[in-house]
């Protein structure tokens, strides 16, 4: 028996509607594969948490969580109990940078039964790997001066190891899936470090030869998304252009309630991270109808990874059959609500066997 420790952290809002059902659908994998077992150990925190302790979560926290092998989360945030930058950052971002998770996964597929916002959508299925540790977004930087004299820097932060681990990844996977991986990049704008990242692109290509590669500028690359997307397999990017590319994935899919996602460790030393792109969603809290499905979408991509790739096809074929069957939240112009859609991707599941 196989069994996988699983932390669960549902968080805030929708987070704690969108979990349980995902933990459902992981429930009915567990009773279709008679060798795999979850063990799910629930944290509650969240907003709501940090109003009652002043802090996201327990000073041993990460210590807690660290042994297990993975950590399923919802979302967090509630602005009105906590200010953003309090609560992600005392509980996501800890999480991410103290796990070392350095690389952040998102798929942009065109699934059966969706419709894209694209006018002539062909059948696109993209995988956007976003560095997740360093680039755009560092803490390097302040501010000097006042009023007309103030001074700003803010500095982009890209190291040899960062970069190389993130398109080594990009390449791996590209060399599992299509065979084909583009960069993101920006060298005709960004004077140090973009020539940079396509010079380590070109250097680590060489020990690659049976992937076709090619190199996009981000605002060329960002119009690909909406006029050819079947054009792209697997895109590496840096954290800032990862992260505006893959709300585009996110947008041409047609929703941002069915969008997965996952933040890897890759040194094995802490688990990984898998939760949804959406946040918390607090304008539908509470009355049932959010989309479960980028929950679900996103414990596929847990069993994915955690060896269970077979599991993993049974729920995205659950989830387009449930799709076509337009058994649908009101998000992606249907009428049903969270638990129904859950409900239909659970029958669909156990159809497949
Ligand atoms: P959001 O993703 O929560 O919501 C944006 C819009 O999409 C809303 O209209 C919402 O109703 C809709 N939506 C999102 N998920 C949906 C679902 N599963 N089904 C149906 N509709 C869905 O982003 P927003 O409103 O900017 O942020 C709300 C809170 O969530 C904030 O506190 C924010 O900081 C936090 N947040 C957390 C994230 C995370 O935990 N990774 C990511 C994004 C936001
Ligand atoms: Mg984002």
């Amino acid at each position: 028996m196989k069994t996988l420790e699983i932390a669960v952290i549902p968080g805030d809002g929708i987070g704690k509607e969108v979990v349980p059902e995902a933990l459902r659908v992981l429930d009915a994998i567990a009773d279709i594969h008679e060798g795999l077992k979850f063990n799910y150990t629930h944290y509650p925190w969240s907003s709501e948490y940090y109003v009652e302790h002043g802090t996201m979560m327990p000073e041993n926290g990460l210590e807690l969580i660290k042994g297990s092998n993975a950590i399923f989360l919802g979302a967090v945030g509630d602005p009105n109990l906590v200010p953003d930058h309090v609560s992600l950052g005392g509980l996501l971002l800890r999480i991410r940078r103290e796990f070392e998770q350095v690389i952040n996964v998102r798929p942009a597929k065109q699934l059966r039964g969706m419709v894209s916002p694209l006018s002539n959508p062909k059948n696109f299925d993209i995988l956007i790997v976003r560095e997740n540790s360093e680039g755009e977004y560092s803490s390097s930087g302040g501010r000097v001066h006042n009023g007309i004299d103030e001074i700003v820097v803010q500095n982009a932060v890209f190291t040899k190891r960062g970069v190389s681990r993130v398109m080594e990844y990009g390449f791996e996977i590209a060399g599992k899936r299509n065979g084909h991986l583009t960069s993101a990049t920006k060298s005709n704008g960004i004077a140090h470090s973009m020539p940079f990242w396509d010079e380590v692109f070109n250097e680590l290509s060489a020990g690659y030869p049976d992937i076709k590669t090619r190199s996009e500028h981000i605002d060329a690359l960002s119009a690909f998304f909406i006029t050819r997307p079947e054009t792209l397999d697997v895109v590496v990017a840096s954290n800032l252009f990862g992260d505006i590319l893959s709300d585009l994935g996110a947008a041409i899919m047609g929703s941002i309630g069915i969008a997965p996602a996952a933040n890897v460790n890759l040194n094995g030393k802490y688990p990984s991270m898998f939760e949804p792109v959406h946040g918390s969603a607090p304008d539908i809290y509470g009355k049932g109808i959010a989309n479960p499905i980028g929950q679900i979408w996103t414990a596929k991509m847990m069993l994915d990874h955690l060896g269970e790739p077979e599991m993993g096809a049974i729920v995205l074929e659950a989830i387009e059959r449930t799709l076509e069957a337009n058994i649908k939240t009101g998000d992606i112009g249907g009428s049903s609500t969270t638990s129904e859609v859950t409900d239909a991707i659970i029958a669909a599941m156990k159809e497949q066997i």
